[in-house]
């Protein structure tokens, strides 16, 4: 609660400072926990070989150089994915480079991935307590290098050993390049140096290899990548990152800004690529649902178009860090509304109909 009532006045501060402070509070321990709080048994599944005690994450960005993740899995989330991370720490783009968008319940960023590096990361996740929670990496390409595939192998050697499971991310739009590496031809090369790199480190075993792509997909790229993942074997994927579409519905002042819009507008067209994902892989892979959740009735609608597991961040920002506990929390009653004796009759039930 006290957190909740912090929320006015880090909304007082930029944007990337009160960012700043919920990461140093959360990793000094000083955020809000969860402790004693048991989820509804209906909402645990067992995926990639990891038990997830119910569905609800926190997505990729919010804990970019794994310092926060320990604190941010206390407050009640199921996992949390760190990242992205690239082999160089680089400083990303210049600030400001995060607009709130209050009206709108969204943000854009164009952060460029700004982190510290796969080396500083490691050292961070080679200090964890695994029992504490699983903890997802999103590794990434430096900026302008000119084999993006050996960054990737880079990220998924680095991470084989420390992380729950890998996630590739090509869809950033803040990386000039990175999401052409959707295209099926870039793509199977990357994803084979991806997993050529988990076999060196981890043998036969290793963590699930996830695919991250973008909102912003003509029907034909997505099925060209849906094909590389199943063919290539890949574990499962994120759909999805934030976009670089700016629907006519937008309010706020800095919807001019440059850069990838996350939150409540980025719902609708991230849940339809869901949904089409879900039809086009036909349930063999687990999906994961980002963009736009805010509220357990948005988790579950992303659920029913398809995803196994749901990610927020955005919605962090302006709800507060209770939120992610009052999802999981909303999904349960929903699902017993639903006579749903586990979340997995849920999965995909409406994908056809989702547009
Ligand atoms: C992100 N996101 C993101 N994704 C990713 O794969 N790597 C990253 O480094 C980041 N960085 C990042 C920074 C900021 C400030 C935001 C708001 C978002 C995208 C994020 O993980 C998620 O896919 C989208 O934001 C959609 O979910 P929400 O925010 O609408 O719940």
């Amino acid at each position: 609660m006290l957190a909740d009532l912090a929320l006015p006045l880090l909304r007082c501060l930029d944007p990337e400072t009160a960012h700043r402070l919920t990461i140093r509070a959360l990793s000094a321990g000083l955020g809000p926990s969860a402790g004693g709080w048991t989820p509804d048994a209906r909402l645990g599944q067992s995926l990639f070989g990891l038990d997830f005690p119910h569905p609800v994450g926190i997505a990729a960005g919010f804990d970019k150089d794994a310092e926060a993740f320990a604190g941010a899995l206390k407050l009640g989330a199921a996992f949390v994915e760190v990242g992205t991370m690239t082999p160089r720490p680089q400083p990303g783009n210049p600030r400001p480079r995060l607009f709130r968008l209050p009206e709108d319940g969204a943000v854009i960023n164009r952060n460029g991935f700004n982190n510290s590096g796969l080396e500083a990361g490691a050292a961070r996740l080679g200090q964890r307590d695994r029992s504490a929670g699983i903890v997802g990496a999103n590794v990434g390409a430096n900026k302008g290098v000119e084999t993006p595939e050996s960054d990737y192998a880079a990220g998924v050697r680095a991470m084989a050993p420390l992380a729950d499971y890998i996630t590739i991310n090509v869809s950033s739009p803040n990386t000039p390049g990175l999401r052409d590496l959707q295209a099926p031809g870039p793509l199977r090369d990357l994803l084979r140096a991806a997993k050529a790199a988990r076999t060196e480190v981890a043998g036969e075993g290793g963590p699930a290899l996830l695919l991250k792509i973008a909102p912003d997909l003509e029907d034909a790229q997505l099925e060209g990548i849906v094909g590389v993942v199943l063919e290539e074997k890949i574990d499962g994927m994120i759909v999805s990152n934030t976009t670089i579409a700016r629907p006519g519905s937008l309010k706020g002042d800095r919807k001019g800004e440059t850069g990838g819009l996350s939150g409540v507008p980025l719902f609708e067209p991230s849940t339809a690529i869901l949904a089409k994902a879900y039809r086009l892989t036909d349930g063999k892979i687990p999906l994961i649902g980002a963009g736009g959740i805010d509220s357990g009735a948005a988790a579950y609608t992303k659920i029913k178009a398809g995803a196994s597991l749901v990610q927020l961040y955005t919605a962090l920002i302006y709800k507060g860090p209770g939120l992610v506990r009052r999802i999981a929390e909303e999904l349960g009653t929903l699902l017993e509304r639903d006579g749903c004796s586990s979340v997995t009759e849920a999965v995909g039930v409406e994908a056809g109909a989702t547009p």
